[in-house]
């Protein structure tokens, strides 16, 4: 069986026509037929086999939180939304800024926001039902073309192209792709395209990750037991490690600043929300100076006794690594937060409502106030 050629046939589809598409897409399957991993978000291959189908609220929560997100740090957070807001319609009713805190810690925190934009959207416009089209998945807030796929294959049966960094590396292996990404991108999506099966592509995607997670993984493949290794073009060239080849990435610069943690005698801390858009849009923080390529002032947020901490806090964003200084001071009753700030008393502060970054700042601030405590 050929499969119908629902994309422009391109020299990368005439190269994976030299491999037997349907030997390959069998072998994936069974595969997975048996070592599926088991994830709170799937429908295990013996249900699927019979044609169930996962709810696409869980596809499409799961996939947003996996975009920049392992697997083994996905599935709390996922197994505690699941048990918070339990459907869509319970998410869309949610405080925002409680979702905010229930994402703390998993990072890139846009997606948390549009979360709730995009639970209220289906909500609203859709009658609590994703739609499976998929210009009418892209007009939702944070739904990308991976995103997009993702839910129409897994969550629909749709034969819609998946492609993340494992299908990628997985492609690049089995038809030996030596063009480096990100050029070769193009090249590794219609290679995807002409493996996508019209019949359990949500399984097919999912075998692909399954496999680029367990065994085609980035350095150490593991070529003997994998289920493609007879078809795999890299594995005959001795190349498999080596793919797929990246143009060298530049190095990430350094950003300096401080962080203030002010108590105040009844124990409420100084904290800020942070504007909607940018790094760490929305969260909770401690204030800090702007993060600059050189150290700023250190200019605190008001007037008080700052006594600055040994060590710094390190973090790695995407873009750029931060190093922050941490001041803290202890503030007499009755202090009013300046304008922008407020102090959250001590009973409703939660380190783990805090983004990593600021977990770090406290953990460092935390013992300066225990030891001033005990001081008479
Ligand atoms: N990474 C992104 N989506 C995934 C899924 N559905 N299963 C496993 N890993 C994934």
């Amino acid at each position: 069986m050929t499969k119908a050629p629902d994309h422009p046939v391109s020299r990368s589809d005439t190269r994976a026509d030299k491999l037997d598409r349907e030997a390959v897409g069998a072998a994936l399957l069974a595969w997975y037929d048996a070592n599926a991993r088991t994830l709170p978000w799937r429908v295990p291959p013996e249900r699927s086999r019979a044609g169930q189908l996962p709810d696409p609220y869980h596809v499409w929560l799961s996939e947003v939180m996996l975009q920049q997100t392992g697997v083994t740090a996905v599935i709390p957070y996922f197994t505690a939304f699941l048990h918070r807001w339990p459907t869509i319609d319970a998410l869309a009713a949610a405080d925002e800024r409680e979702v905010m805190a229930a994402w703390a810690g998993l990072g890139y925190y846009a997606r948390a926001r549009n979360l709730v934009r995009c639970a209220r959207q289906v909500v609203a416009e859709h009658g609590g039902r994703f739609p499976e089209e998929e210009a009418a998945l892209l007009a939702l807030p944070g739904i990308g073309p991976y995103t997009a796929a993702a839910i129409r294959a897994i969550a629909f049966g749709k034969p819609a192209v998946v492609v993340d960094g494992n299908v990628e590396r997985v492609m690049a292996r089995l038809l030996a792709v030596e063009t480096p990404l990100p050029a070769a991108k193009g090249e590794l999506r219609a290679l995807a395209a002409a493996f996508t099966p019209t019949s359990r592509p949500g399984d097919h995607a999912q075998a692909l990750m399954d496999l680029g997670a367990t065994l085609c993984t980035p350095l150490a493949p593991a070529c003997g037991a994998c289920p493609l290794r007879s078809h795999c073009r890299a594995r005959m060239k001795g190349i498999a490690a080596r793919l797929p080849q990246r143009e060298r990435r530049r190095a990430r610069p350094t950003r300096h600043g401080s962080a203030f943690v002010a108590r105040r005698a009844d124990g409420a801390l100084l904290l800020e929300r942070r504007p909607p858009e940018g790094l760490l849009g929305g969260m909770l923080a401690f204030p800090t100076t702007p993060w600059s390529p050189e150290r700023p002032e250190a200019d605190p947020p008001l007037a008080a006794d700052w006594r600055r901490l040994e060590g710094e806090v390190r973090h790695v964003f995407t873009h750029f690594a931060l190093h922050l200084d941490v001041l803290v001071a202890r503030l007499p009753p009755g202090t009013e937060a300046p304008e922008g700030l407020f102090f959250l008393p001590a009973g409703a502060f939660r380190a783990t409502d805090l983004p990593s970054l600021m977990r770090k700042v406290w953990r460092l601030a935390r013992p300066a106030f225990e030891e001033q405590a005990q001081r008479p």
